[in-house]
C-alpha cells in the first residue's frame, strides 16, 4: 500500500473510533486491563512517576494509573475518547494527575527527549500501523524516555482468533469491523528490561489489526 493508501487507512480508522466511542461510552469498562496491572508492578520497581500512554482510548487504565499516584499524560487519535476520559478523570478526583493530548502516534510524539519515565500502549501497536511505522514508534518512545525508563506494551500474535481475519492491507495488516467490540482477547505483554535502551520488544510475525475486536 502506498504513502496516499495508508493515509486514507488511517484517517478511516480515527473516523471508526470516533464514531464506535460516540456510540459506546464506556465500552470497555471501569476496571483496568491486566496489563495495565501488570505495568503498575512494573512502573512502581523502576522508581517510576510520570506515564505517557498511547492510545488509551476511554481511559479505564490511564485513571486505574492515576488512583495508583502516577502521573499520566494520556494520548490517543480519537477526541471523543479523551472527552470521555477528562470527565472520568474529573469525576473521579484524579484531573490534576491526568493530562489528555490529542495525537496520532505516527507522526513523532509532541515531546521533549528524556521526559517520561515509562510508556504504556495496550492494543495500540495491533492497529492499523505498518512496520515502518511501529518501528519508527519505538524510536520515539526510546527517545522520550529517561535513562532507566520502561515501556510496557501488547501485541497480537499470530494464535489469536481475529489474526488475519478481516480486510488485508498489505504489510501484514488487516482490519475487522465485524468483529464484537467486547469480544475477549487475550493479548500478550512484554516485560521491558529496566533500561530505555534495550527493553524487549515482542514483536509478532503477523498482526490483526481488528479495530472493533480488542477487548482484553
Ligand atoms: C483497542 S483500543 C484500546 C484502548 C485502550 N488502550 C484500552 O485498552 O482501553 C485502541 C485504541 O488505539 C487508538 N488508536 C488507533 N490507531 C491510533 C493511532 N494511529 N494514533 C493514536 N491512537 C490510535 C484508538 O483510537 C483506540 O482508542
Amino acid at each position: 500500500m502506498d504513502d496516499d493508501g495508508r493515509r486514507e487507512l488511517g484517517d478511516a480508522q480515527r473516523a471508526h473510533w470516533q464514531e464506535t466511542y460516540t456510540a459506546h461510552p464506556g465500552m470497555y469498562g471501569e476496571q483496568p486491563s491486566a496489563p495495565a496491572r501488570h505495568a503498575t508492578e512494573v512502573f512502581r520497581a523502576a522508581g517510576a512517576r510520570d506515564v505517557l500512554e498511547l492510545g488509551a482510548g476511554q481511559g479505564r487504565d490511564t485513571l486505574a494509573l492515576a488512583h495508583e499516584g502516577f502521573t499520566v499524560r494520556a494520548t490517543d487519535f480519537s477526541a471523543a475518547a479523551l472527552e470521555q476520559l477528562r470527565a472520568a478523570a474529573r469525576a473521579q478526583g484524579v484531573e490534576d494527575r491526568v493530562t489528555c493530548v490529542v495525537h496520532d502516534v505516527r507522526p513523532p510524539l509532541p515531546l521533549p527527549d528524556d521526559s517520561v519515565d515509562a510508556v504504556f500502549a495496550h492494543m495500540l501497536l495491533c492497529m492499523a500501523l505498518s512496520t515502518p511505522e511501529i518501528h519508527a514508534v519505538a524510536a520515539e518512545v526510546r527517545r522520550v524516555l529517561r535513562p532507566g525508563g520502561v515501556f510496557v506494551h501488547t501485541v497480537r500474535h499470530t494464535g489469536d482468533a481475529h489474526c488475519g481475519t478481516g480486510t488485508a492491507h498489505g504489510d501484514e495488516t488487516s482490519t475487522n469491523t465485524a468483529a464484537s467490540p467486547f469480544t475477549p482477547s487475550l493479548a500478550p505483554w512484554s516485560t521491558p528490561s529496566p533500561t530505555a535502551g534495550s527493553w524487549r520488544r515482542s514483536t509478532p510475525s503477523r498482526r490483526a489489526t481488528s479495530p472493533a475486536a480488542c477487548g482484553a
